[in-house]
């Protein structure tokens, strides 16, 4: 089975072709495989803005989502014909830009005459590591740290969420990307934030880990911002000189609250097995703390390869593929469409 996924939930156009076996019963050996995938980042256009810029983005993403399928069909050697189902971001995001994912995934499926399925952004995060050389095995606990989401889930199969905990107000991400633009290191800040901190020493200032001891597995991430311009404004003139270790403090004292209470959610839940997945997770030293922390428990963890940790098409065909192949969806040949701009993880099955 052929599926063709689109992916316009946010500022990135991602299409992508992967490949399943058929069947029902999926079995790693048969984990679907991505034959193609492309992708066009929107952040040149929004950097001018400081940010995302909603009506921006959904024109982009007309632009680019047919010549990109044409390069996917292309370097993948297939034609559009071949397609059995056509798979989109369904939701959470940006309605408009959703809704052109939407609108050109349900054209397609009515002009080609297959099925449709929409897919939660959030599980295409989830399960795209299955598309790296190292594919995890269920149950696992999962970290799921992007722009808009930092959740840690308990996934004991393809559709079996169970939420342990989660951000309060801002999202890791979000963290980053706002303590990126005080300290004027400009959008999308946490490559930026962190490349800077490389420079930097993390012990230099002591930033605030809100809800690190105790409160189950919620986080929150909204004082660290204040901190941050606190210190910047203290910091005055000499700001400047110190940015390096400013940004190393406060990716610290992130990666930090991450760790923590990713361990206590292994400790709560029993399991051996943690995913890292989202676009906070190609975070160096997000990675390599981790990595530390669970050889020393003798646990495994996994991560998506680098290039699909953030926004792409691969993951939803991916999502879509897994849901087919363990009965969990049945694309219909239905093309009328809505799209889901708030829709909760845990709420995957309920009706819109
Ligand atoms: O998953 P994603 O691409 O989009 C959402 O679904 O939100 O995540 C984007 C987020 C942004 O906040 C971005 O600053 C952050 O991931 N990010 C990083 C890194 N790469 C992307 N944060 C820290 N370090 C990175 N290397
Ligand atoms: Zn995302």
């Amino acid at each position: 089975m052929l599926l063709l996924g689109f992916e316009s939930s946010c500022d990135e156009t991602g299409v992508a072709l992967v490949e399943t076996d058929g069947g029902t019963v999926p079995a790693s050996s048969a984990l679907p495989r991505l034959l193609a995938h492309a992708l066009h980042s929107q952040v040149a256009m929004h950097q001018a803005y400081g940010g995302v810029v909603p009506e921006l983005a959904s024109r982009d993403h007309i632009r680019r989502v047919l010549p990109l399928s044409d390069a996917v069909l292309a370097e993948a050697g297939r034609t559009l014909q071949q397609v059995d189902v056509v798979a989109f971001t369904r939701g959470p995001g940006l309605a408009g830009a959703l809704l052109v994912g939407a609108g050109v995934a349900c054209a397609l499926g009515a002009s080609l005459g297959v099925p449709v399925l929409g897919i939660h952004h959030l599980e295409g995060h989830l399960l795209s590591p299955f598309l790296s050389a190292d594919p995890p095995e269920f149950p696992f606990v999962a970290l799921l740290v992007s722009g808009g989401h930092t959740q840690l889930m308990r996934v004991d199969a393809v559709g079996r969420y169970e939420m342990l905990g989660e951000t309060i107000d801002d999202a890791a991400g979000e963290a980053f990307d706002k303590s990126a633009k005080l300290l004027g290191l400009g959008y999308p800040g946490g490559p930026a934030l962190s490349k800077l901190a490389e420079q930097g020493r993390a012990d230099a200032f002591r930033l605030p880990r809100p809800l690190m001891h105790g409160h189950g597995l919620d986080f929150s991430f909204a004082g660290l911002k204040t901190a941050v311009l606190t210190q910047a404004k203290k910091l005055g003139p000499e700001l400047e000189a110190r940015k390096a270790d400013l940004a190393a403090s406060t990716q610290a004292a992130i990666v930090e609250v991450l760790v923590k209470k990713s361990l206590a959610a292994l400790d709560q839940t029993g399991l051996q097995r943690l995913v890292v997945a989202g676009g906070v997770g190609a975070n160096r030293e997000l990675r390599a703390q981790l990595n530390v922390a669970c050889a020393k428990r003798g646990v495994r963890v996994h991560y998506p390869e680098l290039h699909l940790c953030t926004d792409n098409g691969a993951m939803i065909a991916m999502a879509a593929a897994m849901r087919i192949q363990s009965g969990l969806a049945v694309p219909a040949k239905a093309y009328s469409f809505d799209v889901r701009p708030r829709w909760p993880l845990d709420a995957i099955d309920t009706p819109a």
